[in-house]
């Protein structure tokens, strides 16, 4: 019977954050830098490459389809011999992504025409997430794909020679970078144009860095918040290094812990503010929060900064919507301040949380309420009354990396030690999380178990 590990957090009350350091790099734009580069003609070298789970998933994809791909090393450079747009061959066995919801759903359009079939594989929590959302509108371009009977994955694309997609004209349903991502690379290999109108700004890499190796698209903004991208298929990349900024998701959980906790003076160099990623600044400023940006600089198309975060006082507040997509995967971090926050917090127009690695409403909410702090859960929200310190208690992560962190950054707030169970996907997006936080302040440690 194969065992599996099961970690366990157990965080003491109390503490402050200090010191100066970096974050891991961006896992989106990892992702992104394995994909573009692998199908690029010619060698890029990566710096700062994210070495979690989910971005080694894709570089360990693009290697079973042939692309010679060297690192990463400690410093986190790879290197990529790119293969060119018709380079990739079809891999043994089914590809298997983890628990890596974006790379299955951009590899779902990138791979949807390669001339080979393919099965994209992933853990539990992977294969219950929705994926018709990508897997309508590239099935609509003309794309054969078989899924699971809720749509979800294992995905088995059947592409033989004589697919040939279509471009497509596609309004997104709902705000997703993971989506418009998925239809803009299955465009790459489409007769024709391929459009995609987003309702509100989503993380736009994707469009930078095909910019950055020389695709050429067309934005154009409808309103103050929808906007249109084109392109034409039928190109190609032209190699282009790339340096991953720290990743803005990583540094957010020590930017929630320094201003919940007094005392607090902490500074996370080179952290990418992207303004379609920047949602957590904005949001905890608007709770009052101290963070100061210095050194703005742009790397390789995408805009870096240190970032400067001392404690102050927090106060409730209702989250402007238009934020929502911008600080997508930071609310169970903004839920740990807005508990430490006087007053309410409520949040709405937020029910994509529902469908991430967890259901991260109600797994923040049943961790909070577990911990004393008066919320509840909405369908597209939440509601938190907040002004009173955490007490002791054990919650469940639910094997959600970023409820593991959350919680771990609110014993900087508590009463009591806070036990955290499930944590081993912190290792997806963040490895050595707690050495990171151990050297700056936070007084966790990690346990081990074999578990049948
Ligand atoms: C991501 C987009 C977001 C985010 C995810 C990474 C990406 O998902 O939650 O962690 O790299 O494109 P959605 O676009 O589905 O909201």
């Amino acid at each position: 019977m194969s065992k599996e590990q099961s970690i366990t957090y157990i965080a003491q009350p109390g503490g402050q954050l200090s010191g100066e350091f970096r974050v891991p790099g961006d896992k989106s734009i990892s992702h992104r830098s394995i994909m573009l580069g692998s199908l690029s003609e010619g060698t890029i070298t990566i710096s700062g490459f994210l070495q979690g789970e989910d971005s080694l998933a894709t570089l360990k994809a693009f290697r079973a389809m042939g692309v010679q791909i060297s690192g990463p090393d400690e410093e986190g450079k790879v290197v990529i011999n790119g293969v060119g747009m018709h380079g990739l061959r079809a891999p043994h066995g089914s590809l298997d992504l983890g628990n890596s919801g974006t790379s299955m759903r951009l590899l779902t359009g990138l791979l949807s025409s390669q001339g080979f079939d393919l099965t994209l594989a992933g853990d539990h929590s992977l294969s219950s997430r929705p994926m018709k959302r990508v897997t309508d509108p590239v099935v609509q371009m003309g794309a054969q794909i078989e899924s699971q009977e809720k749509g979800t994955a294992p995905l088995k694309i059947c592409s033989n020679d004589n697919t040939q997609l279509k471009g497509i004209d596609y309004t997104l349903p709902m705000a997703s970078a993971q989506v418009k991502s998925c239809i803009l690379l299955a465009g790459l290999y489409a007769e024709g144009q391929t459009c995609v109108t987003e309702p509100a700004p989503t993380r736009d890499h994707t469009e930078r860095m095909l910019q950055g190796f020389g695709y050429q698209l067309d934005i154009q903004k409808l309103d103050s918040q929808k906007s249109k991208i084109c392109l034409q298929g039928g190109g190609k990349l032209t190699a282009c290094d790339i340096d991953v900024p720290s990743d803005i998701s990583s540094a957010a959980f020590f930017m929630v812990g320094a201003s919940i906790s007094k005392g607090s003076d902490l500074t996370l160099n080179h952290v990418g503010i992207n303004p379609t990623r920047i949602g957590i600044i904005n949001i905890l400023k608007l709770m009052g929060a101290d963070i100061t940006l210095s050194n703005e600089k742009e790397v390789g198309g995408e805009p870096v900064a240190d970032i400067r975060i001392r404690y102050a006082p927090l106060k409730g507040i209702h989250i402007p919507e238009e934020q929502v997509p911008l600080a997508i995967d930071e609310f169970p971090a903004i839920s740990i301040a807005a508990a430490c926050a006087q007053g309410q917090t409520i949040l709405t127009g937020a029910e994509e949380l529902r469908v991430k690695e967890s259901d991260r409403i109600q797994a923040m909410v049943d961790g909070m309420q577990i911990l004393g702090i008066d919320c509840e859960g909405t369908t597209d929200g939440m509601i938190i009354n907040g002004g009173s310190e955490f007490t002791s208690g054990t919650v469940d992560s639910l094997g959600d990396h970023r409820i593991a962190m959350s919680f771990a950054m609110a014993s900087l707030c508590a009463k009591g030690a806070i036990t955290i169970k499930d944590c081993a996907n912190v290792n997806t997006s963040f490895p050595d999380f707690i050495g990171l936080a151990h050297s700056c302040g936070l007084n966790v440690t990690s346990s081990n178990e074999q578990e049948a």
